[in-house]
């Protein structure tokens, strides 16, 4: 890790070849690039378009903290290529909230010390937002299943269940 980056450091290398061009949807603005075919989706992301709420823990497609929302489906960013993102409609960390306000699953997880450290928190938002968009009334079983690959180190999971939960609630109530 590096602290230029926000604690991400990818050490992103151009392999030279060359680039592929990339045209897709992130947080609800259409992107129209050309990308190294050996790049990742996750370092297209941050390196890339400066989106750094995405991090990088093992790099191998097992802790989560690079989960994103690609066409409805989460994804672990770090093991797919920015190039198989062509066509896509993308949600990161960054595109949760609108008008400069946070989402309500964000607050929940503030309300209830749901992140210490926050390194896995962006991984957790989003797998609990795609969660919260095909179950709007999960129950703690479906919640667990949801966040089952992504991994916490600091916080314990009940304070982020409970903002799961808390969050749907209130989703819930607003579309009455
Ligand atoms: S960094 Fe992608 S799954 Fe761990
Ligand atoms: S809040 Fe630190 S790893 Fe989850």
């Amino acid at each position: 890790m590096c602290d230029k980056h926000n604690g991400n450091c990818f050490e992103y290398v151009d392999s030279g070849m060359p680039r592929v061009a990339l045209n897709c949807v992130v947080n609800r603005e259409e992107i129209h690039t050309t990308v190294d075919p050996t790049m990742t989706l996750l370092q297209f992301l941050t390196t890339g378009l400066k989106l750094f709420g995405t991090k990088e823990g093992c790099g191998e497609g097992e802790c989560g903290a690079c989960t994103i929302i690609m066409n409805g489906k989460t994804v672990n960013s770090c093991i797919v290529l920015a190039v198989e993102a062509e066509g896509a409609d993308i949600l990161t960390v960054e595109g949760l909230g609108k008008d400069n306000e946070i989402s309500i699953l964000q607050q929940e997880f503030i309300a209830h010390d749901a992140l210490q450290c926050g390194f896995c928190t962006p991984g957790m938002l989003m797998s609990a937002r795609e969660l919260l968009d095909r179950n709007p009334d999960p129950s703690d079983e479906e919640i667990k299943e949801a966040l089952a690959g992504n991994f916490c180190r600091c916080t314990g999971y009940f304070p982020i269940i409970d903002a799961v939960k808390a969050a749907a609630k209130r989703e819930r109530e607003e579309l009455k």
